[in-house]
C-alpha cells in the first residue's frame, strides 16, 4: 500500500511516502508486536542471551558481557564452535538432507550441497588444513572466487580453531601480499581461477606474485575449478582434490572460548593502509544469527540470496555464518549481474525460486537504468522480502526496487551497518515496521546508538550530525590486528573514549527514522565498498611519473560515488593520454579495478592551506564543476585557475 500526501513522487528531501508491511507478511513474520519489540530494546542482555541460548556451546557462559571500554568481550568463558553450529547442530536436528548451498557458476554449471555434503567437505577440509601444519590460532588467507570451496574453507578454518582472512578475488596481487604480510597467514587457499563477465580470473596465477613476497606463507592449497593455465610449485603447493583422498571423514571440532578470534577482514580507512578488523566467536555467531532471522525473517523454507561477494563482510555475516547458523538454504552465484544480458539475476531468482533477496543500491541502480524490459519474461513471484546494504539507497532506487522487483508485495529493509559491526544495526523490522524510502529506520534491539555535533551533544531532530553506537553489541569488533592505537584512534579517540564513532553522517527525523549521509571522513564508497583516499593517494604516488596526488570523491548516479585523482607529475614528464592510462593501470595493480581513477586531473601544484595541508574540498568542489568557496588560505590561489582549467578541457 502506498500513500502520498500531495508530492511528486521522485527526489524528495521530505519523505512522504510510507509502505506497509501486508497482512499476509506480518502474520508469519517473527517478529510483529509493539510490546515484543520494546521489552527486548528494554533488556539487551537478555535479548542477546536468549538467542545465544538457541545456539550450541559445549561450555555455558559465566557472564553475558563483560564492558572494559573500549573492548567487549561476551558470553564469558562460554566456549562454542561456529562450524558446529552452522553445519554439524542442523544434522543432528534434523536438516541432514536439506540443501545448505545451491550454487550457480558464470557459465551456468550447477551444484547443490545439502547439509549433510557440506559436513563431509568441511571436515575434509579441516582434516587437509591440520594435515598442512595449520592449527588453532594460525592465519589462513583465501583468496577465492565464488565457488561453495569459498565457504568451505571458511568454515573449515573455523572448526579447527584457524583465523581466516579472506581477500576479495577483485583484489591486486599487491593488495594479497600486503594482507597476507600483515596478518603473516601461513596457509593461502585459491582457486586455478574463476569466471567474470566471460572471462577467465586466475587466481593461482595472481597470488604468485604475491606469494613471492610473503615470507611467512609456508603452502598454498589449491582448489579446482576449471581448466585454468598456472604453475605447481612443488613442495609448496597442493590440489585440494588430490589432498582430501588422503585425509580422514572426520575431524573433531575444536572447542573455542567466546573471546577466541574467527576472522580478520581488511577494511579501509583515512590512512593509506587497510585495516584488519579482527573478529570474535561467541559474540559474533549471535550477533549475525539473531539478525540474520528477524531481520530476513528467514524460515525453513526460505532460499536466500545474498549478492555480495565473500570477500567483504556481508558476505561473511549474510551468505555464510548468518544463514547457515540459522540452518538456511542459501543461494550462491559466482559472477557477474549483467553476463551475458542484463537478466541473469531475475533468471536465477525464477529457476531456483528465491525467496529473500539482499542487494545492494549500485545494481539497483544499475537494473534501473537498464529498463523494464529485462524483467518482463519473469515472475519473480517466489520473492517475499528484499534488502539493501552498502550505500544510501536513494528513493528513486527504493521505489523501482519495491515496484519491479517486490512488485509492491515485498517488504525491503534498508540495513545500515559496517565492516566493523559485524552485524546490521539500522534497520526496519520487515513485519512490523512502516518503511519510508531513503531511511534505513531504528536501531536493531539491544543496539543504542545516537546523532551528535562536534561537541558531542545528540542534535535535534532533522539536524545532521556524527552517528555514534553508545553499548557495546555482540559482534563489535575486537579490535584492529596488531595495531592497539589505532583501533583507539580510529573509533574511540572523539569525544575521548565514551563512543563508538562509525565515521557516517547521519539525520534522525521526527518519527526516528534515520537517514544515512554518508562518510564524513576521507573514505569513498564506490558502488558500496569502502575505498580509502589515502590508499589510493599512496597507489598514485608510487607510479614512477608522479610527484604528488590528491583523490576525492564525486557523486556518481550509478555507482553513488567515483575516484578523481588530481596529479602533479614529477619535472620534465609529458602528460598524454598514455601516461593517464598507465597511471589509472598502476592504481588497479596496486589495489584492484574497484580503485581505478574514473578521472585524472593533471595540475602543477595542488592548492594547499598555510600550513600545507591539501584543500580535498576545494578540489571536490572543481571536480563537481561548483562554484568555488573561500580561496584566501589558499598559498598560490592561481593554482586553482588552472585546475579549474584544466578539468573543463577535459568536461569538454
Ligand atoms: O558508510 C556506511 C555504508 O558503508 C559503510 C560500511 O562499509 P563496509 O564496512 O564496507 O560494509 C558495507 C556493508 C555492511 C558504512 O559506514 N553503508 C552500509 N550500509 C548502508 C550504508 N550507508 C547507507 N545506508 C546503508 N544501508
Amino acid at each position: 500500500m502506498v500513500s502520498v500526501k500531495g508530492k511528486s513522487l521522485e527526489g524528495l528531501l521530505t519523505e512522504f511516502r510510507r509502505f506497509y508491511p501486508s497482512t499476509e507478511f506480518k502474520k508469519n513474520a517473527h517478529l510483529t508486536s509493539k510490546e515484543e519489540i520494546e521489552k527486548l530494546s528494554k533488556y539487551p542482555e537478555k535479548f542477546w542471551e536468549s538467542y545465544a541460548s538457541e545456539l550450541h556451546w559445549y561450555k555455558k557462559w559465566n557472564k553475558v558481557l563483560d564492558w572494559n571500554p573500549p573492548h567487549s568481550k561476551w558470553f564469558v568463558d562460554g566456549e562454542l564452535n561456529v562450524c558446529y553450529n552452522c553445519v554439524d547442530r542442523h544434522i543432528k536436528n534434523g536438516g541432514r538432507n536439506k540443501a545448505a548451498i545451491i550454487w550457480e557458476g558464470e557459465p551456468g554449471d550447477t551444484k547443490t550441497l545439502t547439509y549433510w555434503d557440506l559436513y563431509r567437505e568441511v571436515n575434509k577440509f579441516a582434516n587437509v588444513l591440520k594435515k598442512l601444519g595449520i592449527s588453532k590460532g594460525d592465519r589462513v588467507a583465501i583468496y577465492m572466487p565464488m565457488i561453495p570451496e569459498a565457504v568451505i574453507a571458511m568454515l573449515a578454518c573455523a572448526r579447527i580453531g584457524a583465523i581466516h582472512m579472506v581477500v576479495f578475488g577483485g583484489f591486486s596481487s599487491e593488495a594479497l601480499r600486503d594482507r597476507i604480510n600483515d596478518c603473516k597467514a601461513k596457509l593461502l587457499v585459491t582457486a586455478d581461477g574463476g569466471y567474470r563477465r566471460g572471462s577467465l580470473i586466475p587466481l593461482k596465477h595472481d597470488s604468485d606474485y604475491a606469494v613471492k613476497d610473503t615470507p611467512s606463507i609456508e603452502n598454498v592449497l589449491i582448489i579446482k575449478r576449471g581448466e585454468f593455465p598456472l604453475r605447481v610449485k612443488k613442495g609448496r603447493d597442493f590440489w585440494w582434490h588430490e589432498l582430501e583422498e588422503e585425509v580422514e571423514p572426520y575431524c573433531e571440532p575444536e572447542s573455542m572460548n567466546s573471546d577466541d578470534s574467527l576472522f580478520i577482514l581488511y577494511t579501509s580507512g583515512t590512512t593509506g593502509k587497510p585495516k584488519g578488523v579482527l573478529h570474535s566467536t561467541g559474540g559474533y555467531l549471535t550477533g549475525v544469527y539473531t539478525t540474520s532471522k528477524l531481520i530476513f525473517d528467514m524460515k525453513d523454507q526460505d532460499v536466500f540470496w545474498c549478492t555480495a561477494d565473500i570477500g567483504w563482510i556481508t558476505g561473511h555475516s549474510y551468505i555464510v555464518y548468518g544463514p547457515l547458523a540459522v540452518g538456511a538454504t542459501l543461494f550462491m552465484y559466482e559472477g557477474a549481474p549483467d553476463w551475458p544480458e542484463m537478466d541473469r539475476y531475475w533468471r536465477i531468482i525464477d529457476k531456483y525460486g528465491i525467496t529473500i533477496f539482499y542487494t545492494a543500491p549500485t545494481a539497483i541502480r544499475a537494473f534501473m537504468k537498464a529498463g523494464t524490459e529485462y524483467l518482463k519474461p519473469f515472475s519473480l513471484e517466489t520473492l517475499r522480502l528484499l534488502g539493501s546494504v552498502g550505500e544510501p539507497i536513494n528513493p528513486e532506487a527504493w521505489i523501482w526496487y519495491y515496484t519491479h522487483i517486490g512488485k509492491k508485495r515485498c517488504p525491503i529493509v534498508d540495513t545500515w551497518w559496517q565492516t566493523e559491526t559485524g552485524m546490521i544495526m539500522v534497520t526496519t523490522l520487515p513485519g512490523y515496521h512502516t518503511m519510508k524510502p531513503g531511511h534505513a529506520g531504528f536501531p536493531f534491539p539491544g543496539v543504542s546508538l545516537d546523532i551528535l555535533n562536534e561537541a558531542g551533544e545528540p542534535v535535534d531532530p532533522d539536524e545532521g550530525g556524527y552517528l555514534v553506537l553508545k553499548s557495546p553489541w555482540p559482534s563489535m569488533l575486537k579490535g584492529i590486528y596488531g595495531d592497539e592505537e589505532k583501533y583507539l584512534e580510529k573509533y574511540w579517540s572523539k569525544w575521548n573514549g565514551k563512543y563508538y564513532f562509525t565515521g557516517d553522517g547521519a539525520r534522525r527525523d521526527s518519527e526516528g527514522y534515520l537517514m544515512l549521509l554518508g562518510r564524513v571522513d576521507d573514505v569513498l564508497s564506490i558502488a558500496g565498498h569502502r575505498v580509502g583516499t589515502m590508499e589510493v593517494e599512496s597507489a598514485l604516488v608510487s607510479h614512477p611519473s608522479v610527484a604528488e596526488a590528491a583523490v576525492v570523491g564525486i557523486t556518481h548516479e550509478i555507482t553513488g560515488q567515483a575516484i578523481v585523482g588530481f596529479i602533479v607529475l614529477r619535472d620534465n614528464i609529458d602528460k598524454d593520454f598514455d601516461l593517464e592510462d598507465s597511471i589509472r593501470e598502476h592504481v588497479v595493480k596496486k589495489i584492484g579495478p574497484i580503485a581505478r581513477p574514473r578521472k585524472i586531473i593533471f595540475s602543477s601544484e595542488l592548492p594547499k592551506t598555510r600550513s600545507g595541508k591539501i584543500m580535498r574540498r576545494l578540489l571536490k568542489d572543481i571536480a563537481e564543476g561548483k562554484v568555488l568557496g573561500d580561496t584566501t588560505t589558499l598559498t598560490e590561489p592561481e593554482v586553482i585557475d588552472n585546475l579549474k582549467k584544466q578539468y573543463e578541457i577535459i568536461e569538454g
